[in-house]
């Protein structure tokens, strides 16, 4: 044992799992720009992991593996620890952190993946720091970070309005965990420019989609079955306000989806922002089975080419609240 407060300090390590929208209503454009949502979030089996240790130098750092996220100084993960830095102020000791990100969620691809990371990333360095736990306002601090960031401090299956940023926690799913099937084409889509399409066209949402959101929250808030819900598939798949522009901004999308739909023959969904799709199943082996056959598909050209590198298939389930959420910190 060392009385160097920098080798005290454990390594923390965090899962960041990815987001799925099962609906996503858009309600109207805000005199602040954003626009107010009403959405049903889960989270989902599929992470980025995140480990926090002491930096040796003087300013944190950040190294990221697996998929590309872009230049690591615009990374919200720096944003995150420097928010929670200044919101500790002189509370704990804010040593610098070398920080390491293992990308496994695609990227602007409607999955959360950047808010997810910035989520464990506050959490894990106000662990690494032992700030008190109501030192700082955690969800005050998501918030400034981006609208999906406090729906990942929430922790499970939540309603998301405001901006995004008013996340409440609904039950788990009851019975066994559902399967889901996710395929992002390599396009991707900024949610800036999705939104921004969305106001090009000129209309509103569809008010129908606000009522199929409206409606599964309240009936989920009264308990719901993981079997109830695939049963909504069909009607979901069709509850996103983002899903024609997003189509517009990235033509190969919509042939994809039809394709999949006459391949799987399941319900087809957008999550976020696009592009991507969803497939709910009824465990994670028939998602796994699904990939498997859509892996097949790819390779004997019955799903239409999209770029060089095809669409990254990926099988999971939906995460559930009592399920750990964190891998465990490695002393
Ligand atoms: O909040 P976040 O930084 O993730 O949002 C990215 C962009 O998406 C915003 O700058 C805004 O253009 C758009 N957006 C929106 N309405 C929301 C959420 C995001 O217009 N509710």
């Amino acid at each position: 044992m060392t009385d160097d407060p920098f080798l005290r300090l454990a390594p923390v390590v965090r899962l960041a799992p990815a987001k799925l929208n099962l609906t996503l209503a858009v309600l109207g454009k805000r005199r602040d720009g954003f626009h107010d949502l009403h959405s049903v979030a889960v989270p989902l089996g599929l992470a980025d992991r995140l480990s926090v240790a002491p930096a040796a130098g003087a300013e944190d750092t950040l190294r990221v593996d697996g998929h590309d996220a872009g230049p690591t100084e615009d990374n919200l993960v720096l944003r995150a620890v420097s928010a929670a830095r200044r919101a500790v102020g002189r509370g704990a000791a804010t040593v610098p952190l070398a920080i390491r990100l293992e990308k496994r969620i695609p990227v602007a691809a409607g999955l959360g993946g950047g808010s997810s990371d910035a989520a464990a990333a506050l959490d894990a360095a106000l662990e690494a720091w032992q700030a008190p736990p109501d030192l700082v306002d955690r969800a005050a601090i998501a918030a400034t970070l981006g609208s999906d960031v406090p729906f990942f401090l929430a922790g499970g299956s939540a309603l998301l309005e405001g901006r995004g940023e008013r996340a409440t926690l609904l039950p788990d799913l009851t019975g066994q965990p559902l399967g889901v099937l996710l395929v992002t084409p390599p396009t991707a889509l900024s949610t800036a420019v999705v939104f921004a399409a969305f106001d090009a066209a000129a209309t509103a949402g569809s008010g129908s989609t606000r009522l199929t959101s409206e409606h599964l929250a309240s009936e989920w808030r009264a308990g719901l079955s993981g079997r109830a819900l695939l049963d909504r598939a069909g009607i979901l798949a069709v509850a996103n306000d983002l899903s024609a522009p997003a189509n517009v901004l990235a033509p190969a999308l919509l042939p994809l989806r039809r394709a999949l739909t006459r391949l799987l023959h399941r319900s087809i969904g957008q999550t976020g922002s696009g592009p991507t799709l969803w497939a709910l199943y009824p465990s994670l082996e028939e998602a796994e089975a699904a990939a498997a056959e859509l892996h097949d598909a790819v390779e004997t050209k019955r799903l239409p080419a999209i770029g060089e590198s095809g669409p990254s298939i990926a099988a999971t389930t939906i995460l559930r609240r009592e399920a750990d959420h964190e891998e465990g910190s490695a002393r």
